[in-house]
């Protein structure tokens, strides 16, 4: 995951973009206070990537009534009541969203763009969390390093996002990356603030979006959720954090899978998710050229768990940007996934029967 990132070398700007002159530049480079003024009691993700970014946060933070700062705060710090945290502490700009927020004990508004030292003395804090906010320090590499500062050794710290933003806010570079980019941006603010372990990277995407969602009828998927984070150095118990658990649909036993795929031939139905198979064309292509026949059977339905999860595992053992659906071969009777890139990859050749 780490790439060069001396800009001393020649060719530096083109080969790492964190060398670009305008990398932090903004469209609005205006003082933040003035576009943070305006109170703004809305969700910055959907109710389904939001109860993600709870999962997340409840997962990882296992300290003992812990002390917690939300940094870049606004009126929800999604953090879950049963971490029995100690004290919640917000850092952010609009006074009103941080006085309404109820997980916090107490408040600062501080600009970090101004000044990105943090108001806190050293080693008070058990974790640091970041949500949907990375993307408008335009300092963030002396950001992270002075989270290393105020955490604990072995402190975590935690940083969320998604693909929306206030575009005039966000700095340049986050705005030219796609979405696999800015999770090795943020990876590489990690590396170069020498505060921090290893970073552990996870993704949540091709979840289904609520039908209620006011975007519903845009994208039929939620809010892609990343989170990239590592412990501060120096702590005892490096590496015993447990892993986020995929919370998507539920994991069926092998025993009534390998039922379920043995009576495809028969039912035609998705051994995941009991949907119906659709009727799919072979396409003349050069990775389809070794399949003899001219249709597969293939699960389109969006919200199968087969798919939903593929998403994940994908990001984290093979090809960031995929998932597979579940494809039935009735020549060879064999139940296999075919990878896609997108939630409309491949529909085009259903064949209608
Ligand atoms: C998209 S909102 C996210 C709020 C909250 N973290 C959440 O997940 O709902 C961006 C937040 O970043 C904070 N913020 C933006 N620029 C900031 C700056 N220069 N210094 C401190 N906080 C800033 C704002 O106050 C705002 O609450």
């Amino acid at each position: 995951m780490a790439r060069t990132t001396s800009c001393s070398t020649e060719h530096a700007a083109e080969l790492n973009p964190l060398c670009r002159e305008d990398a932090f530049s903004r469209v609005d480079d205006s003082n933040d206070n003035a576009f943070y003024e305006t109170d703004r009691f809305v969700n910055h993700l959907d109710s389904v990537a939001l109860s993600t970014v709870e999962h997340i946060i409840s997962s990882l933070i296992t300290e003992k009534n812990p002390v917690i700062l939300d940094l870049m705060a606004g009126w929800d710090s999604h953090i879950p009541d049963d971490l029995a945290a100690s004290e919640i502490v917000g850092l952010g700009l609009n006074e009103n969203e941080l006085k309404q927020n109820k997980q916090l004990n107490r408040h600062v508004i501080h600009d970090l763009n101004q000044d990105p030292r943090l108001p806190f003395p050293d080693a008070g804090f058990d974790a640091v969390v970041n949500t949907a906010s990375v993307d408008y320090m335009t300092r963030p590499v002396t950001v992270f390093e002075e989270v290393g500062r105020i955490l604990k050794p072995g402190g975590l710290f935690l940083v969320i996002f998604s693909n929306r933003m206030f575009p005039q806010k966000a700095v340049k570079v986050w705005q030219d990356s796609d979405e696999n980019e800015r999770v090795i941006l943020v990876n590489d603010f990690f590396e170069l603030s020498g505060a921090f372990e290893d970073t552990i990277r996870f993704a949540s995407k091709g979840k289904p979006r609520p039908k209620d969602d006011k975007y519903a009828a845009q994208t039929p998927v939620s809010d892609p959720v990343y989170a990239v984070y590592a412990e501060k150095k120096g702590g005892t118990s490096k590496g015993k954090r447990p892993a986020i658990r995929n919370d998507y649909g539920e994991t069926m036993a092998k025993e009534l899978l390998k039922k379920k795929e043995a009576a495809v031939k028969r039912t035609l139905r998705c051994p995941h998710c009991d949907e119906k198979l659709k009727k799919w064309e072979v396409p003349d292509n050069p990775f389809c050229q070794t399949w003899d026949n001219d249709f597969m059977y293939i699960c389109f339905n969006d919200a199968c768990s087969y798919f939903v999860r593929g998403w994940d595992r994908m990001y984290r053992e093979i090809n960031q940007g995929m998932s597979y659906r579940l494809m039935y071969n009735p020549e060879k009777d064999r139940c296999m996934p075919i990878p896609v890139p997108t939630h409309l990859a491949l529909k085009d050749g259903i064949i209608e029967d």
